[in-house]
């Protein structure tokens, strides 16, 4: 029982080592500029339709300009606002990278020189990047609004991914291969229970119940056995105490 504990407290530290994650209030919805302004960004975009998407961000050694890594962004859209989501970034523990997530709305997003220039620098490096295929694929993934309204509640996803190793492999050390992520994007249930959790807590109650009722056939058996058994214990120990 202590051993399996071991091994499941090992595992916690080793599945917390490789999520990061941000919790957030959906901020209200805005009107989205009626030109293809995000749609150009190329940004991979989650929503309630698209809970989770793989990718790769680039990593880099930190720096002075850049102390937490290259940055990267995405687009949460379609959010329902003052409700309270969760988004964990995943990766795998051969690629230790220090990540720091932070989010951003439209108005933050477009109106501090800083971000601005971040996010088009990366959307430019993209653009160099993507496929004309892959691109499509990138805008028929955006968030369609109900009746095709242009209001909707948006964040900007800023990602830092700085790369957290040292090798001998002097290749490694001068190219920080592109990280391998899943993007999830988890609503909470009544602002209080990431969705994603509810099967394993469902779980973890099923376990309890039964427990409980198997515990009290249990303690029959044992309290019947004890009494069929001992009936001449208790003699037995006044025997000894007299002695
Ligand atoms: C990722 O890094 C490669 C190599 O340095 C660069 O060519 C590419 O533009 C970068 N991609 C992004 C999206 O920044
Ligand atoms: C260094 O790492 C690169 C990239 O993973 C690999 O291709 C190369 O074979 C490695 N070199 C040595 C000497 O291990």
């Amino acid at each position: 029982m202590l051993r399996l504990l071991v091994v499941f407290i090992h595992f916690l530290l080793l599945a917390s080592a490789n999520v990061e994650k941000t919790i957030f209030v959906a901020p209200p919805a805005v009107t989205l500029p009626q030109d293809a302004a995000i749609d150009n960004l190329l940004l991979e975009p989650l929503h309630p339709e698209r809970l989770s998407v793989r990718t790769f961000f680039n990593a880099s050694f930190p720096t002075d300009d850049k102390p937490h890594g290259d940055e990267s962004w995405a687009l949460l859209e379609g959010l329902s606002p003052r409700q309270r989501h969760e988004l964990r970034i995943c990766w795998l523990a051969t690629q230790p990278t220090a990540f720091q997530i932070d989010t951003f709305t439209m108005a933050e997003a477009f109106e501090t020189a800083e971000l601005i220039i971040s996010l088009t620098t990366y959307s430019y490096a993209r653009h160099a990047q993507l496929s004309a295929a892959e691109i499509d694929a990138l805008k028929a993934n955006r968030f369609k609004t109900p009746g095709g309204s242009d209001r909707s509640s948006v964040l900007f996803l800023r990602v830092q991914a700085a790369a957290d190793y040292f090798s001998l492999n002097k290749t490694l050390m001068e190219n920080v291969p592109p990280v391998h992520v899943d993007l999830i994007l988890d609503p909470y249930l009544f602002n209080v229970f990431p969705i994603s959790l509810l099967p394993t807590a469902g779980y973890i109650i099923v376990v309890a119940v039964s427990a409980w009722f198997i515990s009290v056939v249990v303690y029959q058996l044992m309290a019947a056995y004890i009494q069929r058994n001992e009936p001449s214990g208790a003699p037995e120990v006044e025997d000894k105490k007299t002695q």
